[in-house]
């Protein structure tokens, strides 16, 4: 167990270039193994979740050899040839999530397990949708372990309740692999990565608003490259926001619209950003980001904005706490339905340190121009976006802070500690 004491510093200065894509990573994985082909990934993510994907393709009979540190060339040419496969999912709901839609259309039984946290996370959601395909799946009260019985499904029209990119991309994966066409909507649009790379792969998809369509395609074994992930980029974000005489420049950063939305926030909140460089990569939009230290306003976020930054809320409460005014997060009740109840944990730390949050059933009210006070101890509860968020809250604390358990950052980004300690004057 690795306890982390991060003190306040004076300023954070210089380049980073962020690691690869977490979603993206996945994807390259899963799809790659459907190819039937050999494909070489580039920038593949080197944090827990990913490489839980690729020992599930591994255990689906890919062969992965890694060409370098995150380099690798995966031969899916005897994939999914077993009838009976016990896959490992780790800390990772995409890994089960998408791997539910990939497994279901299939003649095979494959039992997907993971965790504590994620034998705690909603199934129900992707169930629900598969079932009406005809899929047939044992739970534990719609929780994992999950025993698929693949056999030949249904196309649907889905109206997704939730706008969520893991339900969505499990039944367009089962829809890539049953005759007839598929189709999803969704409240709001949520990150598009799969839609993107499998028409990339040269899939018979078609995106319309809100709406995803989706017929039974082969896919080309093409070569993937990841850009670096925003959701890593927003910690850096939002300490070069909060951190005083702060100038950082993030390197390869996905830009895809649909993960955005904490830019948005940002400049909505009048720090300094700017997007430097921009360019595509394998139908992803990628630049680098300047940002330096100004002063901020409170605002309020909800609506069709929440899936495009749900993953940065909790960084976004540690940013609210250095501006000026009130910032109100709605419509987010599905943050306490990911690695831990982040809005509950994200709360319950932040007034340890001295901040003045209000929880609500979906989200929470942060009063601005705070002093966080430090000198205690905090959790992170096996989430890795928290212990983050709370190392930022460490860099303008007035008391260093501890954050017990830090390793969990290893889940989507290892390289994140030597990074920040590189900025540091
Ligand atoms: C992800 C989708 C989001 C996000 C998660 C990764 C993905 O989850 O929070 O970190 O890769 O599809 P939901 O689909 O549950 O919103």
């Amino acid at each position: 167990m690795s306890d982390k004491i991060v003190s306040k510093v004076p300023a954070l200065n210089g380049t980073v270039t962020i690691p690869s894509d977490k979603s993206i990573s996945h994807r390259s994985a899963m799809f790659a193994s459907l190819t039937k082909g050999i494909v070489e990934v580039e920038n593949f993510s080197t944090g827990a979740d990913c490489l839980s994907t690729l020992n599930i393709i591994k255990n689906l009979g890919c062969k992965v050899e890694f060409l370098n540190n995150q380099n690798i060339r995966i031969d899916a040419r005897n994939a999914y040839k077993n009838l009976n496969y016990n896959l490992d999912c780790g800390n990772s709901g995409t890994s089960m999530r998408l791997f539910s839609g990939i497994l279901a259309p299939r003649e095979l039984e494959a039992r997907l397990y993971g965790d504590e946290s994620l034998s705690q996370r909603p199934m129900k959601r992707i169930i629900t949708p598969l079932e009406l395909m005809g899929a047939k799946i044992k739970h534990n009260h719609y929780k994992a372990p999950l025993l698929i019985q693949g056999r030949e499904l249904f196309p649907i029209d889905y109206k997704s309740p939730l706008a969520s990119a893991q339900v969505k991309s499990c039944i367009l994966l089962a829809g890539l692999n049953t005759y007839g066409e598929t189709r999803v909507s969704e409240p709001y649009v949520s990150r598009d990565h799969t839609e993107k790379m499998l028409k990339y792969l040269g899939a018979d998809i078609e995106v319309s608003g809100n709406t995803v369509k989706i017929r039974k395609s082969e896919l080309e074994p093409k070569n993937i490259s990841v850009c670096g992930d925003i959701s890593s980029a927003a910690f850096f974000l939002a300490a070069g926001a909060v951190v005083p005489n702060s100038e950082i420049i993030l390197k390869n950063v996905g830009l895809n619209p649909t993960r955005t939305g904490i830019i948005d926030v940002l400049k909505q909140m009048g720090a300094n950003i700017e997007i430097l460089d921009k360019t595509e990569i394998c139908n992803e939009e990628v630049g680098d980001i300047k940002i330096s230290s100004s002063s901020l306003n409170g605002i309020a976020i909800e609506g069709e904005i929440i899936p495009r930054l749900i993953d940065e809320l909790p960084v976004i409460a540690v940013i609210a706490t250095q501006a000026q005014g009130k910032t109100i997060v709605k419509d987010a009740g599905d943050l306490r339905n990911k690695e831990s109840d982040r809005i509950k944990c994200l709360v319950a730390e932040l007034q340890k340190l001295g901040v003045v949050i209000e929880e609500t059933q979906d989200g929470f009210v942060i009063e601005g121009k705070q002093t966080i006070n430090g000198g205690v101890e905090v959790e992170c509860y096996h989430d890795h976006r928290l212990a983050m968020s709370l190392y930022v809250a460490g860099l303008i604390s007035q008391e260093p802070i501890k954050i017990k358990e830090f390793q969990w950052v290893d889940i989507s980004f290892p390289e994140f500690e030597k990074l920040m300690e590189s900025l540091k004057v």
